[in-house]
């Protein structure tokens, strides 16, 4: 079985000196700095690496997807650096998020500049032009649906949503870049309808179970470890799969009382943070959330078949299962 975190490691290493090249040293230093700073410090490059891997599994260069693959890293960066802001958080991988080191004025501008110089790099793939079209369709709706998904992620906040409301939510803002992603890395790789079609679902899948997974890291994860906050999205009101599930499944009324007084009480302290996790395991909340995780990533999986074998394909095999079992 293919190590995902292995391979990743290397795709991500590959990955360096591509997603420094673009962005060169121009004035005003303070927002060229601040753009810079997410990419160069590098997360887990799981959609840049899944759009090579994707060219190369259709059986197409992988080399051609290169710069295709920065592109959705700087994008799936802009989106963090607003998000942060958005969301009032202050670390991000081990380091103050931008708008804290920089200012919320820089942080917008920083990711309006990603976002640009990512459409910038696509326009100049050495692909057949309609191929480019294609692509460009895939990344622009991406970035549509993720706005959308994060507007509703913001709307949810200090309300119970029902579990359609929250996988609606999480397909537009997180899985729809996995799919451009993969779904770009096969249109370049010269993969035929059907194909794209498969990889597509493959990543949407993913891309739920990631998320649900990331979820849960926010309340059960290691801070020293995911380089994020925990506990924030029980400050902010964050409505995932687990607390929607707790609250239809919790009988105890005290215990109900106990998690709602956490519930988006933005001074909750880690006590209450911790009783709030201790009431999630207990009414399998938890485990319910993580289950499902694991079900998206099989079903991820199981688009595959679509695909000739190859190390490429093992490789986004065990992406999907790494994506629902991390620690970052
Ligand atoms: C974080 O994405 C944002 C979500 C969609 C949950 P990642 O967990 O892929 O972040 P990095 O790029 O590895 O830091
Ligand atoms: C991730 O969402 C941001 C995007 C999908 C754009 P979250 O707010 O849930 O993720 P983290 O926890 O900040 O990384
Ligand atoms: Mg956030
Ligand atoms: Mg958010």
């Amino acid at each position: 079985m293919t190590d995902a975190k292995g391979y990743l490691a290397k795709a991500s290493a590959e990955l360096d000196a591509p997603i420094r090249r673009y962005i060169q040293d121009e004035a005003p230093a303070n927002l060229i700095a601040a753009s810079r700073q997410y990419p160069y410090a590098g997360g887990k490059r799981m959609r840049p690496a899944m759009a090579v891997a994707a060219a190369k599994a259709v059986g197409g260069d992988g080399e051609k997807a290169v710069p295709l693959a920065v592109a959705v890293e700087y994008i799936h960066n802009f989106t963090l650096i607003h998000d942060d802001f958005m969301d009032g958080d202050e670390v991000r991988r081990g380091m103050k998020t931008v708008h804290v080191q920089y200012g919320a004025p820089t942080a917008i501008l920083a990711g309006d500049a990603l976002f640009a110089k990512a459409f910038q790099i696509i326009a100049d793939l050495n692909i057949p032009p309609e191929r480019a079209v294609e692509v460009l369709r895939y990344v622009s709706q991406a970035v549509w649906d993720l706005a959308r998904g994060q507007q509703m992620d913001v709307n949810n906040e200090g309300r119970i949503v029902t579990e359609a409301e929250y996988l609606e939510t999480i397909r537009l803002k997180t899985s729809v870049l996995f799919a451009a992603a993969a779904a770009g890395g096969a249109i370049v790789g010269g993969a035929s309808r059907e194909t794209v079609d498969a990889v597509h679902s493959y990543a949407m899948a993913l891309g739920l179970g990631f998320q649900i997974f990331d979820d849960y890291l926010g309340v059960a994860g290691d801070p020293s470890k995911t380089g994020k906050s925990v506990g924030n999205d029980i400050r902010k009101g964050k409505c995932t799969v687990m607390i929607t599930h707790a609250m239809s499944h919790i009988k105890d009324p005290a215990a109900l009382a106990e998690l709602r007084s956490a519930l988006g009480n933005a001074s909750a302290t880690e006590e209450q943070i911790a009783r709030a996790r201790r009431i999630l395991e207990e009414s399998g909340s938890i485990a319910y959330g993580r289950a499902m995780a694991e079900e998206k990533a099989r079903e991820a999986a199981a688009h595959l078949d679509a695909l000739p074998p190859s190390a490429e394909r093992d490789f986004m095999a065990a992406l999907a299962r790494y994506a629902v079992d991390r620690e970052v």
